[in-house]
């Protein structure tokens, strides 16, 4: 998967967090020709399942398929050969499932899917310091993320997702090459919603995002494609 750096351009993902199959459908159709990828989660996997991935897929839109897989490794590579049929191009898995099964996974994607990039997460946004000391775990937030995309790296992963104000320190730590995808990006002026360290499009990109998700601020205005198209002018 080419970085930005690569393409000289970050590109935009719609988060589809929407409850209802049809009017996920309505949003994707009237973004048009503006947007070409999607993000679909476990809100939406769980209720609609793999054919509601193909009727995305069959719109035109390229797919991140956020499942955050976490299990042991001969699971996890046998849930990827299994998502392998699916026109997706982006899976999300838990970094903290450890060297072993991100080489599992690695290896069955190489196998089953080749263009598929796999994302690593390394600490989720919703845990901070002392939700990782109930887990025994003493070392500060931005230490395991520094930890865990280093042993993602390692492991032979190639992209990860991250907060806009880590991926500076990560494309210093890994390297250029590394794809990072970065939630928690604000066009100026919106609501942040419950997303505490915002950035915008611009600074995101300027940072070094290949990739920014989106979701409230296009799929609640009364005109997503502008809204899409306003962002976009902003990655480029
Ligand atoms: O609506 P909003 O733009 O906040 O949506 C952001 C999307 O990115 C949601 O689907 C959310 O689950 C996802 N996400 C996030 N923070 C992370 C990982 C994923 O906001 N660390």
């Amino acid at each position: 998967m080419p970085t930005a750096r690569e393409t000289g351009n970050c590109q935009l993902i719609l988060a589809l967090d929407i409850e209802e199959r049809a009017d996920a459908i309505e949003l994707v159709k009237k973004t048009g020709g503006e947007l070409e990828w999607v993000k679909i989660g476990l809100q939406m996997f769980t209720r609609y399942g793999p054919d509601y991935v193909r009727e995305i897929g069959a719109l035109g839109k390229k797919i991140f398929l956020d499942l955050k897989l976490h299990d042991i490794p001969n699971t996890v590579a046998k849930a990827i050969a299994s998502v392998s049929d699916l026109p997706i191009h982006m899976l999300t898995l838990h970094t903290c499932g450890g060297r072993e099964m991100m080489e599992w996974a690695v290896k069955a994607q190489q196998e089953h899917k080749p263009d598929l990039q796999l994302l690593g997460v390394t600490v989720l946004t919703s845990m901070d310091a002392n939700g990782l000391a109930e887990m025994g775990i003493a070392e500060s937030v931005e230490n395991r993320i520094s930890r865990l995309a280093r042993l993602a790296q390692d492991s032979g992963m190639t992209g990860l997702v991250c907060s806009p104000h880590e991926v500076s320190l990560l494309k210093q730590t890994l390297g250029s090459s590394i794809t990072l995808v970065t939630p928690g990006v604000r066009p100026a002026g919106a609501d942040a919603g419950d997303q505490k360290r915002i950035m915008t499009p611009a600074k995101a990109a300027e940072a070094g995002s290949d990739f920014i998700v989106v979701g409230r601020p296009i799929y609640q205005a009364d005109d997503p494609a502008a809204v899409v198209a306003r962002i976009r002018s902003e990655l480029s």
